[in-house]
C-alpha cells in the first residue's frame, strides 16, 4: 500500500494511487529541463505536419517569438480529419446538450463534413486566409464548427462571449477589422431564449468592415433581417459540398484573436498562432488531465467565448481525439443538480471548471450532488482564479468522492495553455496551490527588482523563457505588447500581472492580480473599463472602481461615484440605473455589485486615487495608512456613507 498525505487534518491518497497508469511520469520534469526545445519538439510531433520545421524557436528578436519556424500544418486537419483517416470516424467528438434538454451527438466523421461545408461557405462568401471572422454565439456545435472552418481556410477567428454587449462587440469588430460575423438568433439561458442578433445588428450598423452576417437558427425567435447582408447558416452552409481540401499554413500563421481586459479601458486583442499553440494545448490537455482518448469522457464546463473554451473545449480535446461533453446552459436550469445529472448520464470521467462555480455548489449544499452517481469521475480540474482550500476540499470530497486528484491550473488568455499545475499520478497535491511549472515551462517568483526569491517568500510571478502557446502580440499594437508584458523586467521576461508566493517546499501559490484588473467569477474585468463606463453616464462626474473580495465570485465590483450636480437624487433608483448602464455598456458580468455615492474620493497629493483605501472600505476593513491623503476627512465622508450603500443582488 502506498502512503497517503495529510493536509489540514485530512488524508489524501498518495499520487501513485490516484491514477494507475498516468500518461506522464515523474521523469517528465527532468526530461524537459535537460533540453527544453527538444522536449517541445517532441510534443509538436504529436501533431501531423505537412512540412517539418527548420528551427524549434527563433528568439533572436525578443519579445517577438517564432516557434517551429518553417513548419506547416492545418489546425482543422489535426483536430478532425486525421482521426477519421485513422479509423475513428464513428467516435463521438461531442455529446452536446441544450439547456431545454435537446441533445445532439456529433462524431468525428460528421464534424469533418460540417467543418468542410462551413469552410466552403466561408470561401464562397469571399473570406480569405488572414481575414478576421467574428463569432458571437451561444454554446452550440455550430460555434465550434465555425471556429474550425476558419482555421481550415486560414481565416482568423475572433470569438466574442455572447454575454457581451453590442458596444463591446462593436469595438472588437472595429479593432479587428472583421469582414464577417457568425451569430445566431439566440440561445437558451436560465430557462428562456435570450437574443443575440439585435446586438449584432446594432454593432454592425456602427462599423465599416463587416460585409455579411451569417445566422444560425437556434431558438426560432423573430429576427430583424438586412437583405443582401444577412444569410441563414442553413442556406449558405447547407448547400455546400462536404469535400474540402485543407491547405497547410505556416506555423506562425495567425489562428485567432481573443480580447481580454487590461489595465486601460481598451481591451487587448491577444493574438495566437498555429503550430506552437496547438502543440501546447494538445500536450497540456493530454498530460494535465491524463486524457485517454479511447475511454475518457471529458467535460470543460466553461463557455467557448473564453480562452478556457478555445484551448480546452475545442483545440486541445480535438487534437487529442477526445470525446467531450458540451452543455449550453446554466447549472441551475431546470434544477440545481443539472451538472451532476449530465455527468451521470454521459459517464463523464474528467471535469474542468472554475472555483466560483464550485463555491456556488457549496452554497447549495452537498445533498444536491449526493443524489447522482458521480463514480465515473477520475480527474478534476480548476481554472480562472485561486481555489481556496475550503472549496478544494469540498470539490475533492463531494464531487471527486475523495478519490479524484484536482489539477489547479494557472494560465492566462495570453499564455494560451496551462503553465503552472500539478500532474495526476505525479504530484502530491497541496489544496489551494497550483504548485509547479508545467514541464518545459520556466515560471519564477521575483521581487520588485526581478531577483528570484527563495522558498517561503512572496513576490511577482514571471515567465523567464518563451513557450510555444505564448501570445505573439496584441493585435495591431506591438508597442503595447512590449510595454504591457515585456518591459517591467526587460524584454526577455514576461510579467504576468499576478502576485505569487513560494512556500517552504517550493510550491507556487497564486495570490491574485497586482494590477487594476479584477477577477469576477473567473472573468477578467478592468477597473478602468468600468470607471469609463460610469463616467460616460450623464449623472456621474467621477468614479473609482475596486474589486472587493467576495465569498462566491472571488471578487465583486464595488464602485464609488461622485455625481454631477449637488443635491441630485442619489437614491437607490439612480444606483440601479447606473448598474444597468454598466451592464448594457460592457455586459452583465461587469455590473457593479455595489455602488456608493460619495462627495469626494481619496487621492494622493499627486492626484492618484487611493484604491487601497477604497478596497478597505468596500471590504469593511479598518482603514490603513491615510497620511498621504490630501484630506483625510475624505475617508470619514466615505465611511459615513456605508450604511446607505446599495448592495442589492439581481
Ligand atoms: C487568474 C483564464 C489562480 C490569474 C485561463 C490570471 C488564476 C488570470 C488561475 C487569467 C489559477 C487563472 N489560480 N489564479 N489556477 N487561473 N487565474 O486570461 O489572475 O481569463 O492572471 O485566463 O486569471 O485570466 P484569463
Amino acid at each position: 500500500m502506498s502512503e497517503s498525505t495529510e493536509v489540514e487534518g485530512r488524508r489524501f491518497p498518495a499520487p501513485e494511487q490516484l491514477t494507475a497508469e498516468a500518461n506522464v511520469g515523474p521523469d517528465v520534469y527532468q526530461e524537459a529541463s535537460a533540453d527544453r526545445l527538444a522536449f517541445w519538439a517532441q510534443q509538436a510531433r504529436r501533431l501531423t505536419w505537412t512540412q517539418e520545421w527548420d528551427e524549434v524557436l527563433d528568439w533572436s528578436n525578443p519579445p517577438f517569438a517564432k516557434w517551429f519556424v518553417g513548419g506547416k500544418l492545418n489546425v482543422a486537419y489535426n483536430c478532425v480529419d486525421r482521426h477519421v483517416e485513422d479509423g475513428h470516424g464513428d467516435q463521438v467528438a461531442y455529446h452536446w446538450e441544450g439547456e431545454p434538454g435537446d441533445t445532439r451527438t456529433i462524431t468525428y466523421a460528421q464534424l469533418k463534413d460540417e467543418v468542410s461545408k462551413a469552410a466552403n461557405a466561408l470561401t464562397e462568401l469571399g473570406v480569405d486566409a488572414g481575414d478576421r471572422v467574428a463569432i458571437y454565439m451561444p454554446m452550440i456545435p455550430e460555434t465550434i464548427i465555425a471556429m474550425l472552418a476558419c482555421a481550415r481556410i486560414g481565416a482568423v477567428h475572433m470569438v466574442v462571449f455572447g454575454g457581451f454587449s453590442a458596444d463591446a462587440l462593436a469595438s472588437r469588430l472595429d479593432d479587428s477589422g472583421a469582414v464577417l460575423v457568425i451569430t445566431s438568433d439566440g440561445g437558451y439561458r436560465r430557462g428562456a431564449p435570450s437574443a443575440l442578433k439585435p446586438a449584432v445588428d446594432d454593432a454592425v450598423g456602427r462599423t465599416g468592415s463587416v460585409r455579411n452576417v451569417v445566422v444560425v437558427k437556434r431558438t426560432g425567435q423573430d429576427v430583424e433581417w438586412t437583405e443582401g447582408r444577412d444569410l441563414w447558416w442553413d442556406d449558405v452552409v447547407g448547400r455546400q459540398s462536404a469535400e474540402h481540401q485543407p491547405e497547410s499554413f505556416d506555423a506562425e500563421h495567425p489562428l485567432y484573436i481573443m480580447y481580454t481586459s487590461g489595465t486601460t479601458a481598451k481591451p487587448k486583442g491577444i493574438l495566437h498562432t498555429t503550430g506552437g499553440y496547438l502543440t501546447q494545448v494538445a500536450y497540456t490537455h493530454w498530460a494535465t488531465f491524463d486524457l485517454k482518448p479511447d475511454t475518457d469522457v471529458y467535460w470543460t464546463a466553461a463557455d467557448v467565448g473564453w480562452v478556457t473554451g478555445h484551448s480546452y473545449i475545442v483545440y486541445g480535446p480535438l487534437a487529442n481525439r477526445a470525446t467531450s461533453v458540451m452543455y449550453e446552459g446554466t447549472p441551475e436550469t431546470p434544477h440545481r443538480g443539472r451538472w451532476w445529472e449530465i455527468i451521470e448520464k454521459y459517464r463523464v470521467t474528467i471535469l474542468y471548471t472554475a472555483p466560483t462555480v464550485i463555491r456556488t455548489f457549496m452554497k447549495w449544499g452537498e445533498d444536491v450532488p449526493a443524489g447522482f452517481d458521480l463514480t465515473s469521475l477520475r480527474v478534476l480540474g480548476s481554472v480562472g482564479e485561486p481555489i481556496n482550500p475550503e472549496a478544494w476540499l469540498w470539490y475533492h470530497e463531494h464531487i471527486g468522492g475523495g478519490r479524484c486528484p484536482i489539477m489547479d491550473t494557472w494560465w492566462q488568455t495570453e499564455t494560451g495553455a496551462h503553465m503552472i499545475t500539478p500532474l495526476p499520478g505525479v504530484t502530491t497535491l497541496v489544496p489551494g496551490s497550483a504548485q509547479h511549472p508545467f514541464p518545459g515551462i520556466s515560471a519564477k517568483v521575483v521581487d520588485d527588482e526581478g531577483n528570484e526569491l527563495t522558498n517561503d517568500s512572496t513576490g511577482l510571478l514571471v515567465l523567464t523563457e518563451p513557450w510555444p502557446s505564448m501570445l505573439r502580440t496584441i493585435w495591431g499594437d506591438d508597442d503595447r505588447y512590449v510595454d504591457t508584458y515585456w518591459s517591467r523586467f526587460g524584454k526577455e521576461v514576461y510579467f504576468a500581472g499576478d502576485g505569487a508566493k513560494k512556500d517552504a517546499d517550493g510550491n507556487i501559490w497564486l495570490l491574485g492580480r497586482v494590477d487594476d484588473v479584477m477577477n469576477v467569477s473567473g472573468h477578467r474585468i478592468s477597473t478602468t473599463e468600468v470607471e469609463s463606463s460610469l463616467v460616460a453616464h450623464p449623472s456621474v462626474a467621477e468614479a473609482a472602481v475596486v474589486g472587493a473580495s467576495d465569498p462566491t465570485t472571488g471578487q465583486g465590483i464595488v464602485a464609488f461615484v461622485i455625481l454631477r450636480e449637488s443635491g441630485q437624487d442619489s437614491g437607490d433608483e439612480l444606483v440601479q440605473t447606473l448598474r444597468q448602464h454598466v451592464a448594457k455598456d460592457i455586459g452583465p458580468i461587469a455590473k457593479p455589485r455595489q455602488i456608493m455615492v460619495v462627495q469626494e474620493l481619496p487621492k494622493t497629493r499627486s492626484g492618484k486615487i487611493m484604491r487601497r483605501l477604497l478596497r478597505d472600505v468596500a471590504e469593511n476593513r479598518e482603514l490603513g495608512d491615510v497620511t498621504t491623503l490630501t484630506d483625510s476627512s475624505v475617508m470619514e465622508l466615505i465611511s459615513s456613507k456605508l450604511p446607505a450603500a446599495s448592495s442589492s443582488e439581481d
